[in-house]
């Protein structure tokens, strides 16, 4: 009986050598590899199945049994360790790789136009309709467009009517109103009619307030040609500003004194931040006003090179930081420069 229990005890030793080996595997793409070695046609226990031939014949039966049983162990063994791998890969994955694509999107925040480029937008195409033409022109300026031009030679005490940046540069300043784009224009155009807007930047030494900022920005408006009269002006801008603030908007026109228009006017809009009863942005008075304009001078129109006996025109600036406060109910000019963007947000 020697011969049986030797057997018993190599099946005994297989099994718990596949056993101890199936302990190491830790990852699901080794398992395959223990079957092979294990369980495979040239494994230990597939071993004993073949040479049973040449054992004797009363212990087959009791080999192939054993053998058998160890090879069922070995199969519901490498059956529970594969449950096992998988759930832990499965765990892994829930663990590392956090995806969960029903979640709603993270909303995309859109940008928007500041309010003063909306509203310079707007009254670009408002004159736009009525056959205007856009130029730029530059906001660093000579003493001579901003002023000379404009029939205010140095020294001129009608320069105290702006508080003017200047450069180190003699003669070289920052543009205290966009009225020098209109010699600009004339000069790239004389004699031909010249119907046309300049919008940008304008820069004031201006203690700040509600209702004024050192920098601001401006629409010059300037039409050119034969028997161009003040009642076009007044058609014009009342249309403009009626389109801009609305049918009910009031308006009125006063006169006033510019150098390089005569006669000249300002155009006022009711106050829309307090109705009309007054406030610091209309300075209590009710009406803001929104623009200045006139017939363009005979001195302007020659140093535009056109001459005053044929030609006249009328020319008009605006304020669009007004403009915009009209137009949204916004109760100070600061708000526009100052990035916050709980205010930008609004609009
Ligand atoms: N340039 C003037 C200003 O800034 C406005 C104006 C423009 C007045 C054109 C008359 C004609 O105050």
């Amino acid at each position: 009986m020697a011969e049986k229990e030797q057997a018993i005890e190599k099946l005994e030793q297989i099994k718990s050598t596949a056993l101890a080996a199936l302990v190491e595997v830790s990852r699901e793409e080794d398992l395959e590899a223990w079957r092979v070695a294990h369980l495979g046609r040239s494994s230990a226990v597939m071993g004993v199945f073949s040479s049973m031939g040449k054992m004797d014949k009363d212990l087959r039966p009791l080999m192939g049994k054993a053998a058998n049983e160890v090879r069922q162990a070995l199969e519901s063994a490498l059956e529970e360790k594969q449950g096992v791998l998988a759930e832990q890969a499965l765990k892994k994955a829930l663990a590392t790789e956090q995806l969960d694509v029903t979640l709603p999107g993270r909303p995309v925040t859109r940008g928007r136009l500041h309010p003063l480029t909306q509203v310079l937008g707007r009254i670009t195409r408002i004159f736009g309709d009525m056959g205007f033409q856009v130029y730029r022109s530059p906001e660093v300026e000579t003493d001579d467009y901003n002023f000379t031009y404009l029939n205010m030679p140095p020294y001129h005490p009608a320069r105290d009517m702006w508080d003017t940046f200047y450069t180190k540069t003699d003669g070289v300043l920052l543009r205290t109103h966009t009225s020098p784009g209109q010699i600009h224009v004339m000069r790239e155009h004389a004699p031909e009619p010249i119907r046309a807007i300049l919008p940008g930047a304008t820069m004031r030494y201006e203690q700040l307030s509600a209702r004024s900022e050192i920098e601001f920005a401006q629409v010059e408006v300037l039409v050119v040609g034969e028997k161009v009269t003040f009642a076009e002006m007044k058609g014009t801008l009342e249309d403009f500003a009626k389109r801009l603030f609305g049918e009910d908007a009031r308006l009125r026109l006063r006169a006033s004194h510019f150098p390089f228009t005569e006669p000249s006017a300002e155009m006022d809009v009711g106050c829309f931040v307090c109705g009309g009863t007054g406030c610091p942005v209309c300075k209590e008075t009710g009406w803001l006003e929104i623009l200045g304009c006139g017939m363009v001078h005979p001195v302007v129109l020659e140093y535009g090179g056109y001459d005053p006996e044929v030609y006249s025109g009328f020319a008009a600036g605006m304020g669009i930081d007004r403009s915009t406060l009209m137009r949204y109910r916004i109760d100070d000019i600061r708000h526009f420069r100052n990035n916050d963007i709980r205010f930008l947000k609004q609009f």
